[in-house]
């Protein structure tokens, strides 16, 4: 049932808050302002490392991952796509953990890649959203993301749900590693605790924004993305979502990288979305933006207040979203790079919920 939504993907973009909220007190105990993502199979504090793969939209959220278990953590991670991942060979040790992360919990290449890892001795993890599926059997730990059942094609709240329980695991990881203090623990409860309200706030507020911009989007025929820190998966994960639902052409680069080749691209005719929170990474990105805009390139810039304050650069479209912590940043950061690809999508007259060629499932390799 979509409700009042024209379409499942829209309904499941508006319930981000709702379950993103179910999917963090399952991992945070708000009460006492701690962090209870463990599971007695899986042994962070231990771990030598940490292996992560899944595919698309799943493999995306992982690479968020992989910023915050070495970052909180200390925890150095070797991440890959599936389909990789399970023909690689790459040399394992069973001290090291793994994590695999998929909606539905039957990618072919995702449970394959499982399977090497078991092979190899180490202990599972599977971050799902189905419980009751194949990833999740074979797995010794279930992390469950309870997203509730996704419809459209095009992940969306299954993603920000990922995100938060991979957020809470790397978090949860960091405090068995002796890494973070009470003090700081409870800053990251009171951070994670925010976020629901946040979502809901920026989803009401930039909608008509998100529209109107999906009208000059719609006419392009191809967009970059970019991104740096973790903003570099949400630049490939805009681009993803934009392709696969609009069918018009986007790549998501790593914002340091355009001056090693995609910026020969530039042009009025191709958009550059900027993705770009006031983090550590914002002056070098505002750079690579610069770059982009002294070549008569036309900018969305996706900043916060104080981004957008910082930077006096011309833009097409600027979207200001509020200043948060940098732990939901990329939740946050999510919301208007969905709904500007639903948006354009819808105004092209795409079939949003079931694009073209696509599966909700892929169980074949
Ligand atoms: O069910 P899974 O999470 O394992 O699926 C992985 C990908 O097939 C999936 O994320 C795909 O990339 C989405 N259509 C992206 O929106």
């Amino acid at each position: 049932d979509k409700g009042n939504h024209r379409h499942f993907m829209e309904k499941e973009i508006y319930e981000q808050p709702e379950v993103i909220s179910h999917a963090l007190s399952h991992y945070v105990d708000f009460a006492s302002n701690t962090i209870s993502a463990n599971a007695a199979a899986i042994d962070f504090k231990a771990a030598t490392g940490l292996a992560i793969s899944a595919c698309g939209t799943a493999y995306l959220a992982g690479l968020v991952g992989k910023y915050w278990f070495e970052l909180y953590a200390r925890l150095p991670v070797e991440i890959d796509v599936a389909s990789e991942f399970r023909y690689r060979e790459m040399p394992l040790s069973p001290t090291q953990a793994a994590l695999f992360i998929s909606q539905s919990g039957e990618t072919a290449d995702t449970l394959a890649s499982l399977r090497y890892c078991k092979d190899n001795g180490l202990k599972i993890g599977a971050v799902v959203n189905v419980r009751e599926s194949t990833i999740a059997r074979e797995s010794d730990a279930i992390f469950p993301i309870m997203a509730g059942p996704e419809i459209g094609v095009a992940s969306t709240k299954a993603f920000t749900c990922q995100l938060a329980v991979l957020a809470s695991l790397a978090l949860g990881a960091g405090k068995a590693r002796g890494l973070i203090d009470t003090a700081q623990e409870k800053e990251f409860v009171r951070h994670l605790a925010e976020m629901p309200r946040i979502m809901s706030r920026v989803l009401n507020e930039i909608q008509p924004q998100m529209e109107s911009l999906s009208r000059e989007l719609s006419k392009c025929r191809d967009v970059l993305y970019l991104g740096r820190g973790t903003s570099f998966p949400l630049a490939m994960e805009g681009a993803l979502k934009l392709k696969e639902i609009s069918y018009i052409h986007a790549e998501g680069y790593a914002a340091g990288e355009l001056k090693h080749g995609p910026i020969a691209l530039i042009d009025e005719n191709m958009p550059v979305i900027v993705i770009a929170p006031y983090d550590r990474f914002f002056e070098k990105t505002v750079s690579n933006m610069q770059e982009v805009a002294a070549r008569g390139g036309r900018i969305i810039f996706i900043t916060d207040e104080a981004g957008a304050a910082a930077s006096k650069l011309p833009t097409m479209a600027t979207i200001v979203l509020p200043n948060v912590d940098e732990i939901i940043a990329p939740m946050i950061f999510s919301l208007p790079i969905q709904l500007l690809a639903y948006h354009t999508a819808v105004f092209m007259g795409t079939d949003v919920d079931q694009p073209r060629n696509l599966a909700k499932s892929v169980t074949v390799e």
